[in-house]
């Protein structure tokens, strides 16, 4: 059995912060933004919380599914910016929806976290242990970012994406992931949990800030990595480059995805883009891209799909499947 997409829903706050905005706050301009990142403008909570939108990202992708909320077996929520360690966001979900068999939990793996949720529903599936998994991506980046800190507060973005599973004969999916902890500190992001947390601002031992990063750094993995998992999972399921329709990358910067096209040697038209409008929302940007290239008609039953994420930790996973 493999899990099929039988639904994609997503929800993004209605408030709009464009390149302009932000440079009324730091020193920054839309040129450079632009040129740099490919971001025009991002999406920010106002009182919405992370399960609030991953909740409203299910119930569309539930609408859309055909799926009733007690069916589902199991939900998998990948973000880093939960409001509350516990009970997790999927929890919450759960409640929201009334999944009432579901069991669920958060998986923390930052930008690469939906694509790690999603290879573990296809898991639980081919394994028999779940028949219909709702998986989501869901992130208030704007609480971890230091507004003050231009190196980082142009990139992020608010949202939530959700995908629903069904247990179907057909293609099986290939999949890979990996980490490498040794280079960690390349982009961290700082509990607040933490016991000394205070001190160690005030000693000036930490800024102000969740989201630290080593922007270069992130850069050359990121373009490394993300072509190197692509082949190893091609050869896995004995496919080319060529097969693949779609190339649906995490969506961190224009930049990234073109420099990672240019290495695979294959037209940046099959690898689709939406961070122009929504900037880096982290786990939820491979779903929200999912459910808006569906909803826009591009999406045929049979096609494949190659998705991508990377990122935090450091993290990086992709999977191959059927549409
Ligand atoms: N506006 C204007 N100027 C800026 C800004 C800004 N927002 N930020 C930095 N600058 C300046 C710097 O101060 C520097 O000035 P200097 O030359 O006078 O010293 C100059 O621009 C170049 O700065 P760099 O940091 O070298 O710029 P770079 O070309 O590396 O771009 C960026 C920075 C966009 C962060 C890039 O490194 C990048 O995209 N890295 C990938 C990281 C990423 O996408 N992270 C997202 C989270 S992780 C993930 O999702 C995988």
């Amino acid at each position: 059995m493999v899990g099929k997409i039988c639904g994609t829903g997503s929800y993004v706050p209605a408030r709009v912060m464009d390149n302009d905005d932000l440079s009324r706050i730091v020193d920054t301009n839309d040129a450079w933004i632009r040129e740099r990142t490919g971001i025009g403008k991002r999406h920010i909570i106002d009182g919405e919380t992370t399960s609030y939108m991953a909740g409203q990202a299910a119930m569309r992708a539930l609408e859309r599914s055909g799926v009733k909320p007690d069916e589902i077996d199991m939900i998998l929520l990948a973000t880093s910016s939960s409001e509350t360690v516990y009970p997790c966001a999927a929890c919450e979900v759960q409640r929201m929806i009334g999944a009432t068999y579901a069991s669920g939990y958060d998986i923390n793996a930052a930008c690469t976290g939906f694509v790690l949720a999603f290879n573990a529903a296809q898991a639980y599936i081919s394994a028999g242990f779940c028949r219909t998994v709702l998986v989501i991506g869901a992130e208030s980046m704007s609480n971890m970012i230091d507004w003050t800190d231009r190196g980082t507060c142009i990139l992020f973005g608010d949202g939530a994406g959700a995908v629903v599973l069904r247990a179907e004969e057909g293609t099986p999916v290939s999949m890979a992931a990996h980490s490498d902890g040794e280079k960690g500190p390349a982009l961290t992001g700082l509990s607040r949990h933490r016991k000394g947390w205070e001190k160690e601002l005030e000693d000036g031992a930490v800024k102000e800030s969740f989201i630290h990063m080593d922007g270069q750094g992130v850069f050359k993995f990121a373009v490394r990595k993300v072509p190197e998992i692509i082949e190893e999972v091609l050869e896995k399921a004995d496919a080319s480059l060529d097969d693949i329709d779609y190339f649906v990358l995490h969506q961190a910067n224009r930049r990234i995805i073109e420099a990672v096209a240019k290495r695979l040697k294959t037209d940046i038209s099959k690898f689709p883009m939406n961070l122009e409008e929504y900037a880096n929302t982290s786990a939820a940007t491979v779903p929200i891209l999912l459910d808006e290239m569906d909803r826009s008609g591009m999406l045929k039953r049979g096609q494949k799909l190659m998705t991508a994420g990377f990122g935090a930790g450091l993290t990086w996973a992709a999977c191959l499947f059927e549409w």
